[in-house]
């Protein structure tokens, strides 16, 4: 009885450890509009200056809601993904899976502007995950999801911890649901998320041995459409270009639309990883489902937001950064 007695005082402490533990997050965790007060025109200095960059660049969109994926994945959305590197350390930006990324200097741009209005209150963490939303809104002159705010900047960024956690287009799907699993994201997440790549380029050395030497013997990988195929092959002319690059989705390249969907079914996924969507019966019923647009708007606004809280330090962690390419 005394044993008894001993464990239910256990599981009361444990219970109420665990309800404290749930506050202590609540209380530290992002929101809407964090700014209001300290910065009241935040957001707008951000929507501002990402238009007049996106006016003048139409790649950018593509370039910041990729920024924010790979800040998201390496140490949570804490602006890691901005930091040069030191003498010490090899930054994330030098890592392989950086290739490409872009939109640096906007990002720079907009963190100038804020710190003439309200220095040192507006994270860098923050200003990506808003530029990511204003510059992909911009076609809909609407804000097309939500955005929490509230993150603070990390101090650390290591190009193996990018080689690490950010998923290579080579993977199985095993492999990518336990990439995205590792970041609290399921796999209607993924399906979701990867329709991201209805805008924006991939680079030959991306998928090109899915049109040269898929299996190590000169062949082509028959998950590949191959009228689609002959026309990359066209454009990819062998396994070491890595400089030419060619729209994801090839029907509406700029559009953020649900059209990346429509271009799996018919095989016409660029890279591994979009068509391993489809070798899963819960991820290619996923992918059906969000054949309809209104679905897919949904389902986006709701794992972006997820996506957008991962690892994300609040309340008194980080730092807000003076520059957003090095810590203070
Ligand atoms: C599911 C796992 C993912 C893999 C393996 C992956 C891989 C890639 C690769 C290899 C590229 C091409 C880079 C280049 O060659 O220039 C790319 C581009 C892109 N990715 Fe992903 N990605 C994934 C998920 C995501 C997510 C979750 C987002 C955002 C929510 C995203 C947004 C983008 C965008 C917008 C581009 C185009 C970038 C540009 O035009 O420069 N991706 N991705
Ligand atoms: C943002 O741009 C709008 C339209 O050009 C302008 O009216 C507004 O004053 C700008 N806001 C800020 C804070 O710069
Ligand atoms: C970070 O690197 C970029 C590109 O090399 C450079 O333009 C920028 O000035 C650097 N930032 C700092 C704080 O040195
Ligand atoms: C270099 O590493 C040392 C020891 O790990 C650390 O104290 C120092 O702050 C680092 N310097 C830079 C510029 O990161
Ligand atoms: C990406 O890393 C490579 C080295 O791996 C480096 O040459 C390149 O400048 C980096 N790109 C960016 C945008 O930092
Ligand atoms: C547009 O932005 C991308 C990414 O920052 C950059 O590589 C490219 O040079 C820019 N294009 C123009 C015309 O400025
Ligand atoms: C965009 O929205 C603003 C305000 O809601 C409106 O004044 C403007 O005319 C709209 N522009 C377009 C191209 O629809
Ligand atoms: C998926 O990839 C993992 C890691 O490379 C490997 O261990 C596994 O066997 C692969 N699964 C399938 C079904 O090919
Ligand atoms: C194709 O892959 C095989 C096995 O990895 C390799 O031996 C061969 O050299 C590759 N062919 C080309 C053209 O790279
Ligand atoms: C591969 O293609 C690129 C781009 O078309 C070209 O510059 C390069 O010389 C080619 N390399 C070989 C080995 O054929
Ligand atoms: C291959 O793509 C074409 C459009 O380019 C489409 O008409 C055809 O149905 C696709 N084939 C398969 C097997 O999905
Ligand atoms: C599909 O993926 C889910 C989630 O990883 C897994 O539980 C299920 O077993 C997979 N189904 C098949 C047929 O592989």
């Amino acid at each position: 009885m005394v044993m008894r007695s001993d464990q239910h005082t256990l599981i009361l402490g444990l219970v109420l450890g665990f309800l404290v533990l749930l506050g202590g997050c609540h209380g530290k965790s992002l929101k809407k509009n964090f700014y209001r007060k300290s910065c009241p025109q935040a957001e707008e200095i951000v929507r501002n200056v990402t238009r007049r960059h996106v006016a003048a660049n139409f790649t950018l969109p593509a370039k910041l809601l990729r920024m924010h994926f790979h800040d998201c994945f390496v140490r949570g959305c804490d602006g890691s993904v901005l930091l040069n590197s030191t003498k010490n350390t090899t930054a994330e930006k030098e890592a392989i899976p950086n290739l490409t990324l872009g939109g640096f200097d906007v990002i720079d741009d907009i963190k100038a502007e804020l710190e003439k209005k309200c220095p040192g209150v507006v994270s860098c963490a923050d200003i990506v995950a808003l530029a990511a939303r204003d510059s992909v809104s911009i076609q809909f002159n609407r804000s097309i999801w939500e955005v929490q705010t509230g993150r603070r900047d990390g101090t650390v960024s290591l190009a193996s911890e990018a080689l690490a956690n950010i998923p290579s287009p080579f993977l199985n799907f095993t492999a990518l649901q336990r990439n995205f699993a590792n970041k609290g994201l399921n796999v209607r997440d993924l399906v979701v998320l990867s329709g991201a790549h209805t805008i924006g380029v991939g680079h030959c050395n991306a998928f090109s041995v899915r049109l040269y030497n898929f299996t190590g013997k000169g062949d082509q990988d028959p998950s590949l459409n191959s009228t689609y195929a002959a026309s990359l092959k066209t454009q990819c002319r062998n396994l070491t270009d890595k400089t030419t690059f060619v729209p994801m989705d090839p029907i509406t390249p700029l559009r953020f639309d649900n059209r990346y969907y429509a271009v799996l079914e018919q095989r016409r996924g660029l890279f591994e990883t979009d068509a391993e969507l489809l070798t899963n019966s819960t991820s290619a019923r996923i992918t059906r489902e969000m054949l309809s647009s209104h679905k897919f708007f949904t389902e986006f606004r709701k794992s972006i937001k997820k996506m957008g809280a991962i690892g994300v330090l609040t309340g008194k962690s980080g730092e807000i950064r003076k520059v957003c390419s090095k810590i203070n």
